[in-house]
């Protein structure tokens, strides 16, 4: 950041408009605006810029604006709080264009809009297309920049950031690189995953590859299992009508967590650059070992949340939830066991569970390490032996080591502590909410950290199998659970040895069950 600022400083970082189609939605008022308005406080924004929001909406500016101050003050009212008097200067960089995505004649007027505006402000024409609208829409509004050429970099550079899901299967994948790729080179085209950009996600980089002790260890000769875990402890919410075309698969293990799983178990790069980093995680997911059809139930468990309670309070089926189908079949917990077949994770399981209406909101990693050879205090324990390495993501993002130690007094025996980094100990203590860095990394051209489309694809070839298995079989069952629980307990049922369960999340962190 710092380098980054240097540049910007000296004017270094190209002057931009950063277009946001969609901008009246969720995404946009919850995390993009907020994220930008963070980066202007910071001074992190170049010198030229501003944003155009584009929605079908029609409103002027300054209604715009308005709606803008509002939302900050619901999903940012900390940055609202403290710095009131940068908030009027920052909405004077913010437009507004009403844009209809089906139609061309509103992209021609967008075009002269966004001109007019260039040259009164003397900006160059760089631009960023942030897709912020269903995925559907991405190849409307795709083509229509194209046809009113506002696509071609003859006149400065042209980026596309696209919002997950990128295709609902592989093929559609493959057809929406296809399309993109009419108007766009793959240089132009960021897949955003946003927990690429969770600063804890990156540092699992700078722990393995940075230290000289953790990385001898990070292979199957020491490591016994490696465990992810995304809880959430919210339902859909207002989201159903979209999670019934996507269910936990395609909303977060297809991207976000094998994203993730890729970061845990790629090799070391042989230079810290773009491309070397992905060619190495693509590589990893290039390795999963395929799932086949008839072995979906074996390794894969998907469940449903149903009526539960927290602290005495009601939660609703998901069933029940707005724009969902009383029958629905749509999962919104999966937990699956899948192998990386390469040489240094041959035989070692990996875990994955993520679903809805958990208990806690915890996202964690926890590298299982394989016990001493020869166990010299196995009598002596107080509990089993857990060595484990936790990387975790939020909350209270930090490294753990879990290990054995003598319990002071007579004898040896033995019992687990731990050492605990957490973040917030740092004197730098802020994490930047992944948006910003992606957004940040979009301005600057850096795509180190949004998703190739070779990657993209990897992922869509692991998971296809499992969601046409569970389209066309219907004995594979989808376990219902009762919302702020754990999930179904089949997925207890993925260890092999009936001693090992997954991590109790509760331990340490707050579950009101
Ligand atoms: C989004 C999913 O991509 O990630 C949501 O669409 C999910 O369903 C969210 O809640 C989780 O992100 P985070 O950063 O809160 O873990």
């Amino acid at each position: 950041m710092e380098e980054l600022r240097k540049k910007l400083v000296k004017g270094q970082v190209d002057g931009q408009v950063l277009m946001i189609f969609g901008v009246n939605g969720d995404l946009s008022k919850r995390k993009l605006l907020p994220s930008i308005f963070q980066l202007y406080i910071d001074d992190l924004l170049p010198k030229k810029f501003i944003v155009i929001g584009c929605g079908s909406d029609k409103k002027d500016e300054n209604a715009f604006r308005e709606d803008v101050e509002e939302n900050m003050k619901l999903f940012a009212d900390d940055l609202m709080e403290k710095h009131p008097e940068k908030f009027d200067t920052f909405k004077k960089i913010i437009y507004y264009k009403s844009v209809r995505n089906r139609e061309k004649e509103d992209f021609d007027q967008l075009k002269n809009y966004t001109y007019s505006l260039t040259q009164k402000l003397n900006i160059p024409h760089n631009f960023i297309y942030y897709f912020s609208i269903p995925p559907f829409m991405y190849e409307i509004v795709a083509n229509h920049l194209v046809v009113v050429g506002l696509n071609t970099e003859d006149d400065g550079w042209k980026r596309v950031i696209v919002e997950k899901p990128f295709g609902y299967s592989l093929d559609s994948a493959i057809e929406l690189d296809e399309k993109l790729h009419k108007g766009f080179r793959e240089h132009q085209i960021y897949r955003i995953d946003h927990y690429l950009g969770k600063e804890t996600v990156q540092n699992i980089m700078v722990t393995r590859f940075a230290n000289g002790f953790f990385e001898p260890l990070w292979n199957r000769r020491y490591i016994d299992r490696v465990e992810i875990t995304a809880a959430e402890k919210i339902g859909v919410e207002d989201r159903g009508g979209y999670f019934e075309s996507s269910g936990t698969m395609r909303d977060m293990i297809q991207n976000h967590l094998l994203q993730v799983l890729a970061v845990i178990a790629m090799d070391p790069p042989a230079v810290f650059d773009s491309d070397s980093i992905r060619n190495e995680t693509v590589k990893v997911l290039q390795a999963l070992r395929p799932i086949q059809p008839n072995e979906v139930s074996k390794y894969v468990v998907r469940g449903q949340y149903t009526e539960g309670k927290r602290r005495g309070e009601v939660l609703r089926g998901y069933r029940e939830e707005k724009d969902v189908d009383p029958n629905s079949m749509t999962e919104t917990f999966v937990a699956l066991k899948l192998f990386v077949d390469n040489w240094r994770w041959s035989d070692v399981p990996f875990y994955i569970r993520s679903g809805k209406n958990l208990p806690v909101r915890v996202t964690e990693i926890v590298i299982h390490l394989k016990p001493a050879p020869l166990q010299l205090f196995k009598e002596k324990l107080s509990n089993q032996i857990t060595n484990m390495i936790i990387l975790r993501i939020h909350p209270d993002a930090g490294i753990a080591i879990d290990f054995e130690m003598k319990i002071p007094g007579a004898g040896y025996n033995v019992q687990s502590v731990n050492m605990d980094f957490h973040y917030s100990d740092l004197e730098q203590s802020k994490i930047p909410d992944a948006y910003e860095r992606l957004l940040l990394d979009c301005m600057v051209g850096d795509s180190t950290l949004y998703a190739r489309a070779d990657a993209v694809r990897a992922s869509w070839k692991f998971v296809d199998p499992i969601l046409n298995a569970w389209r066309e079989n219907p004995k594979i069952p989808l376990y219902m659970y009762p919302s702020n629980t754990w999930g179904p307990a089949e997925a207890d049922g993925l260890f092999e040895n009936k001693d090992l369960q997954w991590k109790d999340q509760c331990d340490k962190f707050f579950c009101e069950i």
